[in-house]
């Protein structure tokens, strides 16, 4: 909703928060500046930060006042400029070009059995190692990664180069200090997908197969268009189904009595993640840039002004959430944004849904009987714009 500018109030400047703390845990500051203002000038970020719910909301129906396609964006150098960070029409034209190969009838039919023999293949390896593990790097990110790879159609590249490429484009996405190491690697990652891309299209021309590289051999989307797309689908399609999968387990092996509830009920595992990803927002942050002069839930911002929806704060707004800062599976059923909304709604939402809640989570807690936390070495949660495990080690048996 937006307020008439005569009743509109100026931005309140938040200069107390620090990037080391929302990288330790975002969740306190967000519920201060939530109670303050739905919106805040955060000089640390040197970002306006749209914290509540509505608010959130509002700019991700409306690409005319707040246009996804940002000035100097980070990102486009990172990984060239793709649908992301493009408005309708032209971005409605790259989002064309995934068909339908993320859609529930690809995944049902096709690719269900590929993240199936994906998640025998790393289990299998990781019982072999023994009765522990780190969950998040010996299996839920192999298996991510692998997903990924398939999905895509690199038949020219191994899930490890994958991992690489995600982790050093994102790192250049969000190099605000400019670090020449930083933009090196990043680079380097980006030359190597261009190699890849350009080494697959002309087999897979002549091979054509369900993957998304396959597809766009028939799409008349420019080559340019088609590379970019490509390295934000490798930064945004493999740390989030990675990060959902290692803070579900969390969360359920420290709230035993909805862990009971899933294992008694594997279609609960669906719910589980929903309320995962609302509670931890794997995205926790992204970019949209203001048009014109505007009023945004009764806060004046100046045209160009640089936003940062601030989903992981939105999805846990207590004015649509009840005990927000809890995960509970029981809660009662209200649509998040970890998949963002609007034109940009997450093309990889049924993949990801599918790949963790439907196949991984049940086999992990199938096949590993009595899987906890290892007593003796904790594990670590952590970031904002990204947010996950970093560190998760895991007993079973
Ligand atoms: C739990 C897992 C995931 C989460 C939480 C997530 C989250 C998001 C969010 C928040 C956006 C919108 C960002 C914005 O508007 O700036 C987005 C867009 C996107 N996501 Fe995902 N994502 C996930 C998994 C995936 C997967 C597995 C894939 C690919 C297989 C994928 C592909 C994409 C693409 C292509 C877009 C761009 C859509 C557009 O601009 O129209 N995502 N995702």
């Amino acid at each position: 909703m937006t307020t008439a500018a005569t009743e509109a109030h100026p931005v309140p400047t938040a200069d107390w928060v620090t990037i080391p703390d929302l990288y330790r845990n975002p969740y306190p500051i967000y519920q201060k500046l939530r109670a303050e203002s739905p919106v805040h000038w955060v000089p640390a970020v040197n970002r306006y930060m749209v914290t509540s719910y509505q608010a959130c909301h509002v700019i991700e129906q409306d690409q005319e006042r707040f246009s996804a396609d940002e000035t100097n964006s980070l990102m486009k150098r990172a990984m060239g400029h793709s649908m992301l960070r493009k408005d309708d029409p032209e971005h409605d034209v790259d989002r064309k070009s995934y068909g339908n190969v993320l859609r529930p009838k690809a995944i049902k039919e096709h690719w269900n059995a590929i993240f199936q023999a994906n998640s025998d293949k790393y289990l299998a390896q990781l019982k072999a190692a023994g009765s522990g593990a780190d969950f998040v790097w010996d299996y839920a990110a192999p298996y991510a990664a692998e997903n990924l790879r398939l999905i895509m159609g690199f038949h020219n590249a191994s899930q490890e180069d994958m991992q690489r490429w995600s982790q050093t484009m994102i790192d250049g996405t969000g190099n605000y200090a400019d670090d020449p190491e930083v933009w090196a690697k990043s680079e380097q990652s980006y030359n190597e997908v261009d190699d890849a891309i350009d080494e697959i299209l002309p087999y897979l021309r002549k091979n054509p197969d369900s993957s998304l590289l396959s597809g766009m051999t028939s799409m008349p989307i420019p080559l340019e268009a088609i590379r970019a797309n490509m390295k934000m689908t490798i930064g945004g399609g493999l740390n989030e189904p990675r990060d959902v999968l290692g803070t579900t387990v969390w969360a359920l092996l420290d709230n035993p009595d909805q862990l009971a509830q899933v294992l008694a009920d594997e279609a609960l595992y669906a719910r589980a993640f929903e309320e995962s990803v609302r509670w931890v927002a794997p995205i926790g942050m992204y970019p949209r840039e203001v048009t014109g002069d505007t009023v945004l839930e009764g806060v004046q911002l100046p045209a160009g002004a640089r936003l940062g929806i601030v989903v992981g704060a939105a999805n846990r707004d207590p004015a649509v959430f009840e005990d927000p800062e809890s995960f509970n599976i029981n809660r009662e059923k209200k649509p998040h944004l970890a998949f963002g909304g609007g034109n940009h709604f997450c093309a990889g939402a049924w993949v990801a849904r599918a790949s963790v809640a439907q196949i991984a989570m049940p086999q992990v807690f199938r096949e590993l009987p009595n899987l906890r936390l290892d007593p003796d070495n904790a594990p670590v949660d952590a970031g904002w714009v990204f947010r996950g495990m970093t560190k998760m080690p895991v007993l079973w048996g």
